[in-house]
């Protein structure tokens, strides 16, 4: 059955990027080999994301500042959210949306196949997701670095009832991984 995973990496504070949108605090630890992203990624089948994520995407992997340009990193069907008109990409499966999340998350699960909902980002459009009941887990790896303020990871009250922790694992020295279910 499918479910929808806020999954991603934080600070141990509480923030997905820096306040410049860097992540070369997490990429210091080299790629996602030795978490379980890959293992992760095989049971997605809709991908959805905020415009600064998209954008960060554009920048630092299809049109890196160094290096060669390379593909849209994601093969499966992923829906952009912008009240604004973003570049396209050629050969990837982009879908433009904006305002309720819930009309998305229906056209989500009727693509998907059975395979889960990747909400990538960032913490609001996660919550959006929450707000609206939508939100099955929230698996964060927790990276051992500190960045004071940036974007945060899930601006919400969730309070009552809390979170249920269903996993811990660590990974290295670098990464612990949190995973919850939203419990309703
Ligand atoms: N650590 C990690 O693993 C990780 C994971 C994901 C992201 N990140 C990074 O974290 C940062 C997140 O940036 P962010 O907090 O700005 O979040 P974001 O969700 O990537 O982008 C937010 C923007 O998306 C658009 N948007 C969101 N919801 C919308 C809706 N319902 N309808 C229409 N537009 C909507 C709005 O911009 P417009 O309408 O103006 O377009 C909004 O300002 C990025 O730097 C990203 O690279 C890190």
């Amino acid at each position: 059955m499918t479910r929808t995973q806020y999954y991603t990496a934080a600070s141990l504070d509480g923030f997905i990027a820096d306040p410049d949108n860097s992540l070369d605090w997490l990429f210091q630890f080299g790629d996602a080999e030795g978490t379980d992203y890959l293992e992760f990624i095989r049971d997605v089948g809709a991908i959805a994301m905020g415009s600064t994520t998209y954008q960060w995407v554009l920048e630092h992997h299809v049109r890196p500042p160094a290096g060669p340009a390379q593909p849209w990193p994601y093969t499966q069907p992923s829906w952009i959210f912008s009240s604004r008109s973003l570049p396209r990409l050629e050969g990837a499966d982009l879908r433009f949306v904006q305002g309720d999340v819930a009309p998305v998350h229906e056209q989500m699960l009727a693509t998907a196949g059975g395979q889960n909902i990747w909400v990538v980002g960032g913490g609001d459009l996660a919550g959006q997701f929450h707000d609206r009941g939508l939100l099955d887990d929230v698996i964060v790896t927790i990276a051992a670095v500190t960045l004071g303020a940036g974007a945060p990871l899930l601006p919400r009250r969730i309070t009552s009832p809390p979170l249920r922790l269903l996993a811990v694992q660590a990974y290295g020295t670098a990464f612990a991984q949190l995973r919850y279910e939203v419990t309703r």
